[in-house]
């Protein structure tokens, strides 16, 4: 209710200003113990428990809305079952040149090209140590821009290793639209060989610390649909502990004519539904109950999470439904889901 009154001044400044203005607003609210009014009551739900790990709901956070883990106490509070931090680069980066992120409210869309801009992966690290929030937090991790394509399994290595301690569980991004050639990393061989080759490290690093963390691999929504099979597979049998299905589109389905529909980007928000949700069945139907499967993309309603989890993925996240819906968006998912 009282965010429809602070959207339009929200929607009246440029989108990252916006993003920092709305995060002062929800941490001061977090100090004061407040943030928690905007999830309201929700019933209690049965935790999930998957991957090793105690969900208390199955709505998270989607990576990219806390790149730097800044917020984890007011994003906890607003009702999240998880939270999704990053993507974090093993060195800092300012990201692409501003612009770089459009609204399209006529779509309760967003197009982005902020291309992994972050603090680096040792600048959060000791923010993420020192959290005091009681729900799983992931830590989505991704190459420097100027790392060659070749060199990319060597960026995974180093931040995966910096964050293996401090994860709950671990995201590897090889579907951002927004790093040069960051895509090809999922054609099915280089898939299988990167993989694979973290999937080792990460059990290097369990006997190392003692605690084994959980490896999801997030995928675009743009593998053509005749190879989704192949690369789910490919991702599985190298070891994955999980797949996030998906990231944003390059396509422009169902916005064409507006006028930021030529932005180069991702897509993310109300026009990425329909095919979020088309290749979530295909994933699941390849991952065929080997592994975890996180449905997200273009979630903005109870029905369209309810939808997600029928078509078979066992946790959510959202991120663009989140700015369109307001910060009680959590709770009402959780009150529109309760009893499932
Ligand atoms: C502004 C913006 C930045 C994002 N940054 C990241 C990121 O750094 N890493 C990542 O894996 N996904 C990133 N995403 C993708 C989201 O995590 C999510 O997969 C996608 O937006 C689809 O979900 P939605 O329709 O609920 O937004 C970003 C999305 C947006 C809109």
């Amino acid at each position: 209710m009282m965010y429809s009154l602070f959207r339009p001044i929200l929607f009246s400044l440029d989108p990252e200003a916006a993003h920092a203005a709305a995060f002062a607003a929800l941490d001061l609210q977090a100090q004061l113990g407040l943030a928690k009014c905007w999830r309201g009551s929700v019933p209690d739900t049965e935790p999930v428990h998957l991957m090793g790990l105690t969900f208390p709901n199955r709505v998270g956070l989607a990576a990219g809305l806390d790149k730097d883990a800044w917020h984890l106490s007011g994003l906890a509070q607003l009702g999240f079952g998880f939270i999704e931090v990053g993507t974090l680069t093993p060195k800092p980066q300012p990201g692409n040149p501003k612009p770089r992120m459009f609204r399209l409210p006529e779509h309760e869309a967003l197009i982005n090209r902020l291309g992994f801009n972050n603090g680096g992966v040792d600048a959060a690290l000791p923010r993420l140590r020192a959290r005091r929030v009681d729900v799983p937090v992931g830590v989505n991790i991704g190459k420097n821009a100027t790392t060659p394509i070749e060199r990319a399994a060597d960026d995974y290595l180093a931040a995966l290793a910096a964050v293996y301690a401090t994860a709950d569980y671990i995201t590897i991004n090889i579907s951002s639209p927004n790093t040069r050639n960051l895509r090809d990393l999922q054609a099915p061989d280089s898939v299988s060989a990167l993989i694979s080759t973290i999937a080792r490290e990460g059990r290097r690093l369990a006997r190392l610390t003692g605690h084994a963390r959980p490896i999801a691999v997030k995928i675009a929504p743009d593998i053509d649909p005749a190879a989704i099979n192949d690369v789910v597979n490919a991702i599985v049998e190298a070891g994955a502990d999980a797949i996030i299905s998906s990231n944003t589109t390059i396509r422009r389905d169902g916005v064409t004519g507006h006028v930021y529909a030529n932005e180069t980007g991702g897509l993310s928000g109300a026009p990425l539904t329909a095919l979020a949700d088309q290749v979530l069945k295909q994933v699941v139907k390849a991952v065929a109950g080997r592994v975890p499967v996180i449905g997200v993309g273009g979630i903005r309603s109870v029905e369209d999470a309810r939808r997600k989890l029928d078509l078979g993925a066992d946790l959510l996240q959202v991120y663009t439904g989140l700015l369109y819906r307001g910060p009680g968006f959590v709770g009402d998912l959780l009150r529109g889901l309760a009893g499932r």
